[in-house]
């Protein structure tokens, strides 16, 4: 778990010792009731400094003002429109971090009690979240970093003392999520000569040696070859690094052993192979293993949860790479499940490795599977950078992976796998092609990957647009919110 302390007091806000004092508000012309104590405390400063307009609660709007011996500094935090909804409050919260986090302040105290939030807004996991994500930064390659926080701790005030309890559940569960995204970060921001198929394997076994609650272990080429996983090994053809199926699972419910399967896409860096990539921002291609790393940071935020629920994570590894075995396009296929495969483009490869991996769940007997991979190029066309999409062959599950993304704001759009796009993938050489042409490229990989998904309740996450920015460039730790809220509410 990340170590910053998370904790939750009674108590009006100028009752409290701090470095520094947060008041959050939405928008408002006057002093809101709840905090005309406070106001008298400060000789009627923020009276003062709302009837001038210097402070009117927009969101995302911060002053600083020098208080008392008790509270030296106060932030005034906006959250924007009555009543506050989510999206908001997160991007508040997130822009206090970047605020406070700069001061020397050891702890911070944040008081919600003038802030008019919706209800089913959970304030608590919010401010642990984003204050969670807030923490980290990318040093790992780095020679002198800029030095972390000073903020050690962090109080969140309630009204009545009994909310403590939920409180206090609500924040470790944003804590927890937020480590997993920020593993997840970490992982997908490695370069591609650090994060090799390898290296992913090593950390299974690092996570596994971490939490009693999970274990791993990984398959390397030739067990894969004899399990006829020939779709997968055809993108691993052309590299040096050795492929691997990592399979980790965690056990957080011995009452039973039903299951939940999460894939993910590992592609170490895809250069396209021999369909080679063009050179601009062919480094992003590092970040082809953004699904793997969202399912190591979902089994570590679940252990640190100890949520009631088994879940087996799937990897499948491989870096995709053009050299003199490497697969050529016209080429054919057998995969795990015996269809033929004609590989017209070397760059759709994650539909190869994936389809394997999703026939090797099958053994598992999953309540559900749901894989999560940077697919296409094509979904971010249709979504942008906001919209995971979401495929799936079962609506109850489309709709509580589109809940549970609502619910954590990292939010899921639902796309068709109409039958009508299927005939895309036909080939006179094999029993489907690996493209279908140019148009509804993310609807087309997603029914390629429907035909390997036939025996369970099944979705699919592009991530292709929502796994990482690219200015400023690093790794968003999507979706580690949206798997782990849903994971957490299944038997
Ligand atoms: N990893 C890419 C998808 C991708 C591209 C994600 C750009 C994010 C940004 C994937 O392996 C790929 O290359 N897909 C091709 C498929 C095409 C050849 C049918 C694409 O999207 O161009
Ligand atoms: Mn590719
Ligand atoms: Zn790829």
């Amino acid at each position: 778990m990340s170590d910053l302390v998370f904790t939750t007091k009674t108590g009006a806000p100028e009752s409290h010792k701090t470095s520094c004092l947060v008041v959050a508000m939405s928008k408002t012309k006057s002093l809101p009731v709840a905090l005309e104590n406070l106001d008298s405390a400060l000789g009627g400063a923020l009276t003062r400094v709302i009837k001038s307009k210097d402070f009117s609660g927009d969101t995302k709007q911060i002053v600083s003002l020098a208080a008392t011996d008790q509270f030296p500094r106060l932030i005034l935090l906006g959250l924007g429109e009555n009543p506050v909804q989510a999206p908001k409050t997160r991007q508040a919260v997130a822009t206090l971090w970047s605020a406070a986090s700069k001061t020397k302040a050891k702890d911070l105290v944040i008081d919600f009690s003038a802030a008019n939030i919706e209800a089913g807004c959970d304030v608590a996991q919010i401010v642990a979240q984003e204050i969670t994500t807030g923490t980290y930064s990318y040093t790992r390659t780095v020679s002198n970093p800029k030095p972390g926080s000073s903020i050690k701790k962090v109080t969140l005030l309630v009204a009545d003392k009994n909310e403590i309890a939920s409180t206090k559940a609500a924040l470790l569960s944003g804590q927890a999520i937020g480590t997993g995204i920020n593993y997840a970060r970490e992982l997908a921001n490695l370069p591609g000569n650090i994060c090799t198929p390898t290296y992913l394997a090593d950390q299974a076994t690092e996570l596994a040696n971490t939490y009693s609650s999970i274990s791993a272990t990984s398959l390397g080429e030739a067990e894969m070859r004899e399990l006829g996983m020939n779709s997968l090994l055809s993108v691993s053809a052309g590299s040096d690094q050795e492929a691997k199926l990592i399979i980790m699972q965690y056990k957080g419910n011995s009452a039973t052993d039903t299951q939940h399967c999460l894939v993910g896409k590992g592609i170490t860096f895809d250069t396209g192979g021999i369909s080679l990539k063009p050179g601009a921002k062919m480094d992003e291609m590092k970040f082809d293993m953004g699904g793997a790393a969202s399912v190591f940071g979902t089994l570590q935020a679940l252990a640190l949860l100890n949520a009631k629920v088994n879940v087996v994570g799937i990897v499948a590894a491989a870096e995709n790479m053009p050299s003199g075995s490497a697969t050529k396009p016209g080429d054919v296929v057998t995969s795990m499940a015996g269809l033929t495969i004609e590989i017209l483009n070397t760059d759709a490869e994650g539909r190869l490795v994936l389809c394997d991996a999703l026939t090797y769940a099958e053994r598992f007997s999953p309540l559900s599977v749901v894989d999560i991979a940077t697919l296409t190029g094509a979904c971010v066309v249709a979504l942008g950078h906001h919209a995971t999409g979401l495929y799936a062959n079962n609506d109850t599950l489309a709709a509580e992976l589109i809940a549970a993304g609502e619910q954590t704001g990292d939010r899921a759009w639902r796309m068709p796998l109409w039958d009508e796009y299927q005939s895309q993938l036909d080939s006179p050489f094999a029993d489907m092609g690996n493209i279908g042409g140019p148009a509804a490229g993310s609807v087309t990989a997603a029914c390629f990957l429907s035909r390997f998904t036939k025996a369970y309740s099944w979705a699919h996450l592009d991530i292709a647009g929502s796994a990482w920015n690219s200015a400023p460039k690093g790794a968003t730790g999507r979706p580690v919110a949206l798997l782990t809220q849903y994971l957490t509410k299944q038997p």
